[in-house]
């Protein structure tokens, strides 16, 4: 392994969830229930895994609001249960929880939950798992930039926009996307510049360890140019 196949960052892009569902008589909600299960399983094996610091899950869009009125009201209710359920397993696995996106849309008890988890877990070093919640790649770059017009620089550089991010890693190494889409989904956009793409036709509830690992050996296996010819 060469330093730049260190996996540091990886990232999910949940996907299949209604998929799953339908492929089993049940309701679209039932598959994002199932889904939640997946991340605790995928959060304690990169909590455990020797060179990952932090988790990226996206678990709502800037566009999934677009969603039935049902689906996006049960999956807020869902984001309040998953975190009251989580904290125990965060804890026992040294599991630091951020969430990153526009906050501002969710109601004050979902900021609330969401605000004790950091705050309960803000010691913890393991691992960083952040939780994207309207998130979208393009305003998170939008307001960084904002955020630095207000101290009125000469210039703004590409280092300046990266400490501005919300996520500590300013590279991501590896995302991976679930359910056979290809795409990227205004997920993450400035990290990923140089992330290694994994797509799997699994949807995000059968997603396992299993499966993971395999995908982290095959990343081990890339050679990572970053723009260079390599060696
Ligand atoms: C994509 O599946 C999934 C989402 C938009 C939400 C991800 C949510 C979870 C994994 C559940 C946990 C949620 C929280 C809030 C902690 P899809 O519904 O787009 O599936 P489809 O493409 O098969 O319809």
């Amino acid at each position: 392994m060469s330093s730049s196949t260190k996996l540091q960052h990886i990232a999910f892009i949940m996907d299949g969830n209604g998929r799953w569902a339908k492929s089993k008589g049940l309701k679209r909600i039932k598959g994002h229930e199932e889904g939640a299960k997946t991340i605790r399983s995928i959060t304690e094996y990169c909590a455990k895994h020797p060179t990952i610091k932090s988790t990226t899950f996206f678990a709502f869009s800037t566009e999934n609001w677009k969603r039935p009125k049902y689906e996006v009201e049960f999956l807020m209710q869902l984001l309040q249960k998953h975190l009251k359920n989580e904290l125990a397993t965060l804890q026992k696995n040294g599991v630091r929880f951020k969430a990153i996106g526009d906050l501002s849309a969710f109601s004050s008890s979902v900021r609330k939950i969401i605000e004790h988890t950091e705050q309960e877990t803000a010691d913890n070093k393991r691992l960083t798992q952040l939780l994207a919640l309207n998130y979208g790649g393009r305003l998170e770059i939008v307001q960084a930039i904002n955020r630095l017009l207000k101290q009125e620089p000469k210039e703004i550089t590409r280092q300046m926009i990266s400490n501005e991010l919300e996520t500590p890693y300013s590279e991501l190494d590896l995302l991976v996307r679930t359910s056979g889409e290809m795409r990227i989904s205004n997920f993450l956009l400035w990290q990923a510049a140089y992330a290694e793409l994994s797509f799997t036709d699994t949807y995000w509830p059968d997603f396992s360890t299993h499966e993971l690992e395999q995908i982290i050996e095959d990343f081990m296996c890339r050679e990572r140019r970053f723009g260079g010819v390599g060696s």
